[in-house]
């Protein structure tokens, strides 16, 4: 039993609804969409967008294909009047997109936003009042009557000031706002009262918007409140319903989709779900749901990152690193099975699949919006050493003897440290790489002749040995061997070799020889790699490798003067 007052709450009542039809439904279109960031979506912002950011978000919504964009309450605020006024008289409004204007259902209100519209080639004409049960007791003190009256007064005002000829150039948009708040028959009269005033036409439709301005239930049943009044709507035909969903209980992008089933025609939203408290359903969300299921959304994210910068500029809102199709680790595997899964699913698709998107734990094909796929090995004390073995493996040939997990899992796990988050497969190739590949002093190899005759090898090595030429010359029974005496009697010495490994390795454009060595100096073993198409000179560069690691870290213990114990 929760200790949560959990008598205080009630739950929504289900809707009447004989033989709905929608559960049997599927989307197979994108909707009408009408952004509403710049009113929504600004309006609830901690520091509302200035002029220029609302400009600057104006052009990416066009871009990214919206042809209906709300782009304020022009009179409730200078700001919101100037930004309209700009639009219209600087021309920016392109030929196939039409604003929206909203306004509540007040004479002075309506007038105002009129004046805000003049010269403007497409409106659409957003009127609004609550309908809410709550609020018409708590607030409004006003009964069902008057509230109609209230709409209606606004519309016959609309009417009046409208242009008389109907013409898709002048669109009016009735809200009962908190649909979800009101008795389902009190909304059915009160928008079928507006409409007989503005008496739409199947040929010049009207919009009424459902909103759930504020979530109240389970998406389902917001479905049936939109395919009940569909289908007791008097003239339907001769109106666009549009829905208006916000996300108070997580389930904004699911009670539009459901709402689409049971015949909703338009959606309005912000991108990334900004708006009033939890926000505004995400359009983003929606339309590449859409296009997960091969319907063209009719919007376009195939470079999200940039819509993301521009939203983030303008609004100053973060997006969540998990945000559907967006945040930053979405495209991101953290775990070996599902890496192991999705790399699979990609070697079919880019093989076998005939251009058909099925990858394991990847809905879409990330670099469709612009992204791509990444992987992170997460590095513990646990995971470490033989994870990332694993990795170099797997991913790039390199087979790591046993015995130099340990080293190299301690110098990825100090980077892991240092960064602070989990590393990339190719960030533990590139730390490999210059830890043993490209070291290269104090000794580096130039060149090298090895002869062997009667089970006697001889090596001759051309050197740079700090800094200056060093020729070593050395026997032995075999090249390592050979190039160890040499390098002892040139008096680099104080050196046993204990392990040597050695595979081939393949790689894109050739094939390569990689030797692992490690060395014995005092109580430490240092382990060095080389790669050469000469196994000969593969060993002898991983003999150098070492030799210098250990050189360098003797160096490093002069320099802090302090005992650091290489095991
Ligand atoms: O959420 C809402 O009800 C609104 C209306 C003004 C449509 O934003
Ligand atoms: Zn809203």
């Amino acid at each position: 039993m929760t200790s949560m007052s959990i008598e205080k709450y009630r739950a929504y009542p289900r809707i009447e609804l004989e033989h709905r039809t929608w559960p049997d439904k599927s989307i197979t279109k994108a909707p009408i969409w009408c952004s509403v960031d710049l009113r929504d979506g600004n309006q609830s912002l901690k520091t509302p967008m200035n002029l220029e950011e609302k400009l600057e978000f104006f052009e990416l919504l066009v871009k990214i294909g919206f042809k209906e964009i709300e782009v304020g309450f022009p009179s409730s605020s200078e700001t919101e009047f100037e930004f309209v006024r700009t639009l219209i008289e600087d021309n920016l409004i392109p030929e196939d997109v039409t604003i929206q204007v909203l306004t509540q259902s007040r004479a002075h209100l309506i007038e105002k936003t009129f004046e805000a519209i003049e010269g403007a080639k497409r409106v659409i004409f957003h009127l609004y009042n609550s309908t809410s049960t709550l609020q018409r007791q708590v607030v409004f003190k006003m009964n069902r009557r008057e509230i109609i009256e209230l709409a209606i007064e606004g519309t016959r005002q609309i009417k009046k000031l409208a242009p008389k000829e109907k013409t898709s150039d002048f669109v009016f948009q009735y809200s009962p706002e908190s649909f979800t708040g009101t008795e389902l028959d009190f909304s059915l009269d009160i928008c079928q009262a507006v409409m007989d005033i503005w008496n739409p036409t199947k040929k010049h439709k009207a919009i009424l918007n459902l909103p759930a301005t504020v979530e109240m239930s389970t998406p389902n049943l917001y479905a049936d409140m939109i395919e009940w009044f569909g289908k007791h709507y008097k003239n339907r035909d001769s109106i666009i319903i549009s829905v208006h969903t916000h996300n108070d209980r997580g389930t904004g992008v699911a009670a539009t989709e459901l709402a689409l089933m049971a015949g909703a025609d338009r959606v309005e939203g912000t991108i990334f779900g900004c708006g009033e408290r939890t926000g505004n359903v995400d359009i983003v969300n929606l339309a590449l749901n859409l296009f997960s299921q091969g319907v063209d959304p009719k919007l376009d994210f195939s470079d999200i990152n940039r819509v993301a910068t521009i939203y983030q500029k303008c609004t100053n809102m973060p997006i969540h690193p998990r945000h559907p199709y967006v945040g930053e680790l979405v495209y991101t595997a953290f775990s070996g099975s599902h890496q192991d899964a999705i790399k699979k699913g990609m070697d079919v698709y880019e093989t076998q699949n005939e251009g058909l998107w099925a990858v394991p734990y990847l809905p879409i094909d990330p670099e469709d919006v612009g992204r791509t796929y990444k992987r992170i090995i997460q590095i513990n004390s646990q995971s470490g050493k033989g994870g990332v073995a694993y990795i170099l493996e797997k991913e790039f040939g390199f087979k790591l003897p046993k015995a130099m997990h340990p080293e190299f899992g301690r110098i990825i796990q100090r980077v892991v440290e240092k960064s602070g988050h989990g590393i990339r497969p190719n960030q533990i190739f590139e730390n490999f790489q210059k830890e043993y590949l490209d070291i290269s002093t104090p000794i580096s190899l130039k060149s090298c002749e090895i002869k062997t005759k009667d089970e006697i090898t001889k090596v001759k090595a051309q050197l740079v040995y700090n800094d200056t030429d060093l020729t070593v010359k050395g026997e032995g029974n075999g090249p390592l061997d050979a190039l160890g005496n040499g390098l002892k009697k040139a008096g680099i010495a104080g050196f046993r070799l204990v392990t040597y490994t050695e595979h081939a390795l393949h790689q894109t454009t050739s094939s390569s020889a990689v030797s692992y060595i490690g060395l014995e100096l005092g109580d430490s073993v240092f382990y060095g790699v080389g790669i050469d198409p000469n196994i000969g000179i593969a060993s002898f560069r991983a003999m150098i490798s070492a030799l210098n690691r250990a050189m360098q870290c003797k160096q490093q213990q002069v320099d802090s003067n302090s005992a650091v114990v290489v095991n």
